[in-house]
């Protein structure tokens, strides 16, 4: 039996694909917020630790979205707490777990890879404290998700697949975190041009029993996209990641 590592599979795209893996009898471990709360270092390290010693696949599913800027307790923009510090925490101290896998063992990032390319990382001010808008750190978090692929590819050879993956738009219910008029607008959006969540966990399921050979893949609901980030930037946000993971 596989076991499944779903951050963020309470619900939405991740809950659909907690649900069909389950069906076919995986063992999945869901994660949602009542479980840990992932914009939290510390909590996440506790969940980290409370894992087991062997993962066949980790799926990075969780996000959260504001339109005003939120500071999580430990000094951290909410958006990069569980966007990127969170996903590059779970992927890195489980690396072991899924290297002990029996199959071939997958990180499965949900994220806005080869999507819109506007965005970028806003070095000087990584936790936006100026100029914060919803779309800045949902960029932002997009193009930083890609480097933490790059890195984790380049800088850990082992057996692990590690997949970016963008959905595109899925029909997932995100929309009702936001604020009226944009809940009603992006909802029916949702409704109208949106994927159900049940069909956007048909090809992630497929992924997770059909890993690339190559150790990095991206893909655009499917289609391999390239990754114009470069490798110096990618060391160059893990070493950001690894003091301000270290000073929480
Ligand atoms: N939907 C889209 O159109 C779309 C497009 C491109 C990329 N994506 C990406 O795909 C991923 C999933 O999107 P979705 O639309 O399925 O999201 P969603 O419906 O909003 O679900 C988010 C998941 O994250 C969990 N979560 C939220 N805050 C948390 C916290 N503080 N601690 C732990 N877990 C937390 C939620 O669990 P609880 O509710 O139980 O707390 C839930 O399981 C996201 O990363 C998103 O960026 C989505």
């Amino acid at each position: 039996m596989r076991t499944v590592v779903i951050a963020g599979g309470t619900r939405g795209i991740g809950g659909a694909l907690a649900a069909r893996l389950r069906e076919r009898g995986d063992n999945v471990i869901a994660i949602g917020s009542a479980d840990a709360d992932l914009t939290s270092v510390r909590q996440t390290t506790r969940l980290i630790d409370r894992l087991p010693g062997r993962i066949d696949a980790l799926v990075l599913a969780a996000g959260r979205f504001d339109q005003r800027r939120v500071e999580t307790g430990e000094g951290l923009e909410q958006t990069f707490a569980i966007y990127v510090v969170s996903r590059y925490l779970l992927a890195d101290r489980l690396r072991p777990a899924l290297e002990a896998a029996a199959t071939t063992p997958v990180v499965l990032n949900l994220s806005g890879t080869g999507g819109i390319k506007a965005g970028r990382i806003h070095w000087d001010d990584l936790q936006l404290t100026r100029d914060y808008t919803m779309f800045r750190a949902t960029m932002q978090g997009a193009r930083s998700n890609d480097l933490l692929g790059i890195d984790f590819a380049a800088t850990r050879p082992g057996r692990v697949r590690y997949v970016l993956y963008n959905p595109l738009f899925v029909d997932s219910g995100m929309h009702r975190q936001f604020r009226q008029p944009l809940r009603t607008l992006i909802g029916t959006a949702a409704a109208l041009l949106g994927t159900t969540v049940d069909a956007a966990a048909v090809p992630l399921a497929d992924l997770l029993d059909n890993p690339p050979d190559a150790p990095l893949t991206a893909l655009r609901r499917g289609k391999p996209v390239a990754l114009s980030a470069d490798p110096a930037a990618a060391a160059r946000l893990r070493a950001v990641l690894t003091d301000l993971v270290d000073r929480v």
